[in-house]
């Protein structure tokens, strides 16, 4: 069934996309009209077209009737800026319109609200007034910093448009298999979680027999506390896209998509300002550059789904399906987007790409070891003297990244939660232990991921951590997998109990869950979630003996 969704709105493709086309529907009307006008033009049912719909949260109806958001991410609700900053905000525009959207992506700075297409942050909420006529405020920018002896990620060695000119031209006349092969000798790893070597998922792609072949750029970070992604397509938006249209060359496509979430819409007008600004100077479209390589870009808007950062979600999300998780293999290298072979890439491993290409493949090789080598981004949240975006060298001891380059925390911190909400929960005493290392983390039983913090207050109740964690993954669950649906759900009625003081957690049957969901759950979204609980558990247990019953 999904196959045939996939091929009829494949027939169509990318420049009509059925998932614009379903979304720009919704948000403009009211009622069913139009639903089925687009099932007939793309030969499907209404109940396919209404399914997919159903499926986003911008998209459903009690979504629409609101008129501003507060961030419910993990890093500013243990800021605890949050309530104060909707009580405001329902003071000026009524109770029932204010609703709630996950991480905004100012982790640095909290008092995070989403208000009629723009995100306001810190000391905006002053000005609500202003914000609430229209009026243009000036807002503040994140920090950002290289402490690389090389920086890849932050330099400006392609910040105008000559430079990509002079840079296309050369890499789209280099052979295609030394730039794969400058890839595979830097180590590059994939940035966006599962850590796949970035050379063999282009040569894997470009080995692939098809005429129609797709680059996909995953910018869907939805992980609490991380901001490189957007810092990377709104300040060095030709970096990502320099990565995607080389992948494009290397791998025999003519098209890619960057899949943008709908909650960073500056990143979005960036990346459209910087795609416009390469087509007018021929740098994208037909023959570039007088040579017989084509390529097109294309922006797909996320409509508020956190599964759509795991790539086979993402693709059904293109495609106009419900974006659920399918089952691999295959994998989108051999059918991907329309079932077409399809290179995913994260934002920030494109630009690794572009940085290598660059400045040689030896120098990003040279720091860090094999498996986790180069340079990554890492982001501070609020609670870190120095909050902000810095670009530094994998193997650098955590004590050096914290103290030195965050500054250390404002107030007594107890533990970090590293890698967003499927992230370990890491004691100050343990993080200290290890160095910036994919393996170090995962060794320990935590995770690096995509190296954003979370900085967990002394006083922050543990009971009401795992309570958060449950109730993201309850929402936020795609529904496909029996573990992951029914899991999520139980674990979240347990801790609301816990939480309302109404029954205690009982310890047996809570473990059970976790080891369930660990071991069943189909994707790392409910399959994940037990790790960051199960370091809680650990390390924090004594702390919540009081709410715990063991034997049953
Ligand atoms: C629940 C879930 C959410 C994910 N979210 C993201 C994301 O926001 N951005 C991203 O690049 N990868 C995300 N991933 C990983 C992608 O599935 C995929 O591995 C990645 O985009 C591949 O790119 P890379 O090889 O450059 O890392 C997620 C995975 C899971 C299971
Ligand atoms: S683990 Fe959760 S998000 Fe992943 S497939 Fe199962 S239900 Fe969907």
């Amino acid at each position: 069934m999904s196959k045939n969704i996939s091929n009829l709105s494949g027939r169509i493709g990318l420049k009509k996309n059925l998932f614009e086309k379903i979304s720009e529907r919704s948000l403009n009307s009211k009622d069913s009209t139009g639903i089925k006008e687009i099932a007939d033009e793309y030969n499907m049912g209404v109940s396919t077209i209404h399914g997919a719909e159903s499926f986003y949260e911008f998209l459903r109806p009690a979504h629409r009737e609101k008129k501003a958001f507060v961030c419910n991410g993990s890093a500013c609700m243990c800021s605890g800026t949050q309530e104060p900053l909707k009580k405001k905000l329902k003071e000026k525009l009524g109770n029932d319109k204010v609703g709630e959207m996950f991480c905004l992506g100012h982790c640095y700075e909290n008092h995070a609200f989403h208000y009629d297409g723009e995100n306001y942050a810190g000391n905006d909420i002053k000005k609500i007034d202003q914000i609430i006529k229209g009026e243009d405020i000036k807002q503040e920018k994140f920090f950002s910093k290289s402490f690389a002896s090389t920086s890849f990620l932050m330099d400006d060695k392609i910040s105008n448009l000559n430079q990509f000119k002079d840079l296309l031209n050369k890499f789209i006349n280099t052979d295609k298999q030394e730039i794969i092969k400058t890839l595979l000798n830097s180590n590059l790893t994939g940035r966006g979680g599962a850590g796949f070597p970035t050379g063999m998922k282009w040569d894997f792609c470009g080995k692939a027999k098809s005429e129609k072949k797709y680059v996909i750029c995953n910018a869907d970070e939805g992980d609490s506390g991380a901001f490189s992604d957007r810092y990377l397509l709104e300040d060095q938006p030709l970096k990502v896209l320099f990565g995607m249209i080389i992948c494009g060359y290397v791998i025999g496509s003519d098209e890619g998509v960057l899949y943008i979430r709908g909650e960073y819409p500056k990143s979005i007008e960036a990346i459209n300002g910087s795609i416009n600004s390469l087509k007018e100077k021929g740098l994208l479209g037909e023959k570039i550059l007088g040579t017989n390589f084509s390529f097109d870009l294309n922006i797909c808007i996320g409509q508020g789904a956190y599964i759509c950062g795991e790539e086979t979600a993402l693709i059904a999300s293109i495609e106009g399906r419900r974006a659920e998780v399918d089952v691999r293999p295959p994998f989108p290298v051999t059918e991907g987007l329309y079932k077409k072979p399809t290179v995913v890439n994260n934002v920030e491993t494109l630009a690794a790409a572009t940085g290598i290409l660059i400045n040689g493949s030896e120098k990003f090789s040279s720091i860090g070891n094999k498996k986790s080598a180069g340079t990554k981004l890492v982001c501070f949240d609020s609670f870190f003297k120095k909050p902000g975006v810095y670009e530094v060298e994998m193997g650098t001891p955590m004590k050096k990244v914290l103290n030195d380059i965050g500054g250390g925390f404002k107030e007594p911190i107890k533990a970090l939660q590293i890698g967003g909400p499927l992230g370990g929960v890491v004691p100050i005493a343990e993080v200290e232990k290890l160095n910036l290392d994919f393996q170090e983390f995962s060794d320990a039983g935590f995770m690096l991921g995509h190296a954003s913090i979370v900085s967990i207050p002394k006083d922050f109740p543990m009971v009401e951590y795992i309570h958060h964690l449950f109730e993201f993954s309850a929402e936020e669950s795609c529904g496909k997998c029996f573990p992951g649906r029914l899991g999520s759900y139980r674990g979240k009625e347990m801790f609301d109990q816990a939480k309302n003081k109404t029954a205690k957690i009982p310890l047996k049957l809570l473990n059970e869950l976790l080891i369930t969901m660990k071991k069943g759950c189909l994707c790392a979204l409910c399959g994940a979630i037990p790790t960051p609980i199960m370091n809680i558990l650990k390390y924090f247990g004594d702390e919540m003996k009081n709410d715990m019953v063991k034997d049953n």
